[in-house]
């Protein structure tokens, strides 16, 4: 359920093992597409899901009624934040709505969406024993064989867009039912189409799992952020000595500086825990911590950008800058929360003029905290670039040509060290 980064991969997925699967979503345009055979993600290919829909593995539907013939139901719903920066659980609480009066007794359902620890039990458990069915709560070996007429488990999604080195099959999935006969259903399925699994003893701790694995990140890359600013401000090459940390056999793993933190995940599933967290009167520090660090960053780069067009006796006020990338990181045409859109906000504050450049997005749409639907990718070249009074490097697209963006700009500021081997013209170039 929910055909979006995670679930559309997965059913493609299953349907290669030879599975039959139904992808069920409550947008009418996705499904009409994938019956077409066609792909809305771009790193999915429609030859892909053109073979499964002919071959009769894979088909798409609006129709719930239609999971009563299923014997696995997995959510992969979203699970943004509200505007208070809460947990917003309404797509999975409605997709649980959607299964409760079509669930059939020893069917299995799993949660993937990234959600804190006790949703699979505290939310979803509840709405789907409304049916009549039950599937007790129970741990331990002594509850082996509790009997339940379905099976309930959490496993969560660990696809990370664009990696050519780990694609679903070789992620280990993390899994834990409500009970152990869920548990055991839950290993089951995935053991069809991942080449290990992890087994825990809860939903909790496979919901835990998941967010410990990105505050993880999310504070290693606050901490890369901060002393980066203050590399830059001793006139240290925080990149190199990130490399010579790095060589370092153990006790070491690279985390790399940035505009500010962009994807769906890291920015949005640590502030599922703090939140949780106050339930239990607990505060999580390091959490709040590095979303500071993290949100502050957008304005550091702006902030920079001013610095820089104010050595060339120029002011943000009226300056045109031409910022090359939007997506929230290289090589994806993923959007979401990417500090990008924080920085073209900020831009028009501070009354720079700015237009942007991404192969990954020709234009741009209306998003939920963003506008820029008026927005096209301008062409990159001499002549455009020669115009602009600053460059500012916010993605850096494998596909650029940065010894040309170098030589055809006035200024460029670099955010992610994309220009480290340019040799021509670096006086022209300001880390940052
Ligand atoms: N994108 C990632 O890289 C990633 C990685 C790990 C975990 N996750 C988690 O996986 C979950 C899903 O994320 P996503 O990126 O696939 O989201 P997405 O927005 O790409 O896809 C979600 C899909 O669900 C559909 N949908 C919404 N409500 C529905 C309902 N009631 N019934 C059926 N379909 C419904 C939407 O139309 C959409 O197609 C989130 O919890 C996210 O945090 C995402």
């Amino acid at each position: 359920m929910g055909c979006g980064y995670v679930g559309l991969p997965l059913a493609l997925r299953f349907a290669e093992a030879g599975h039959r699967v139904t992808g069920f979503d409550t947008d009418p345009e996705k499904v009409k597409m994938l019956n077409a055979g066609k792909s809305y993600i771009e790193h999915i290919q429609q030859t892909k899901i053109q073979q499964y829909v002919n071959s009769k593995h894979f088909q798409a539907t609006t129709d719930f009624e239609r999971l009563r013939d299923v014997d696995a139901i997995i959510i992969c719903v979203p699970t943004p934040l509200n505007e208070y920066r809460e947990p917003d659980l309404s797509y999975v609480e409605d997709t649980a709505k959607a299964i409760q009066p079509h669930l059939q007794k020893g069917q299995l359902v799993v949660l993937e969406s990234t959600t804190y620890p006790g949703t699979t039990e505290e939310l979803v458990l509840p709405i789907l024993e409304k049916s009549g069915l039950r599937c007790p709560i129970a741990a331990g070996p002594e509850n082996d064989n509790v009997p339940g007429d379905f099976f309930l488990a959490f496993s969560p999604e660990r696809e990370d867009p664009g990696n050519k080195q780990y694609g679903l099959a070789q992620i280990p999935k993390v899994v834990g039912g409500v009970n152990p006969p869920s548990g055991r259903a839950a290993q089951a399925l995935y053991t069809q189409v991942v080449a290990k699994v992890v087994p825990v003893s809860s939903t909790r701790a496979a919901e835990m799992a998941k967010l410990l694995e990105n505050i993880f990140r999310c504070v290693n890359i606050a901490l890369v952020n901060e002393l980066k600013q203050l590399c830059l401000r001793m006139g240290v090459d925080v990149w190199e000595v990130i490399d010579a940390a790095s060589s370092k056999p153990f006790g070491f793993m690279p985390f790399y500086p940035g505009p500010g933190l962009g994807g769906h995940c890291i920015p949005v599933d640590p502030f599922y825990l703090s939140w949780k967290a106050r339930e239990y009167d607990f505060a999580t520090r390091f959490i709040e911590l590095a979303g500071e660090v993290n949100t502050q960053m957008p304005y550091h780069v702006v902030d920079a950008l001013a610095e820089a067009l104010n050595q060339h006796q120029k002011s943000l006020k009226g300056s045109k800058v031409l910022i090359l990338g939007v997506a929230y990181k290289k090589d994806v045409d993923d959007l979401r929360e990417s500090p990008t859109l924080k920085i073209m906000e900020i831009l028009k504050k501070r009354g720079a003029e700015f237009d942007y450049n991404d192969p990954y997005f020709p234009k741009l749409h209306k998003m939920r905290h963003y506008d820029y639907s008026d927005m096209k990718s301008v062409p990159l070249n001499a002549e455009t670039l020669g115009k602009y009074d600053a460059a500012l490097i916010a993605t850096d697209h494998s596909g650029y040509d940065y010894a040309a963006i170098v030589d055809g700009s006035k200024l460029v500021v670099d955010t992610r060290n994309a220009t480290r081997r340019v040799t021509r013209h670096r006086d022209r170039i300001v880390p940052c």
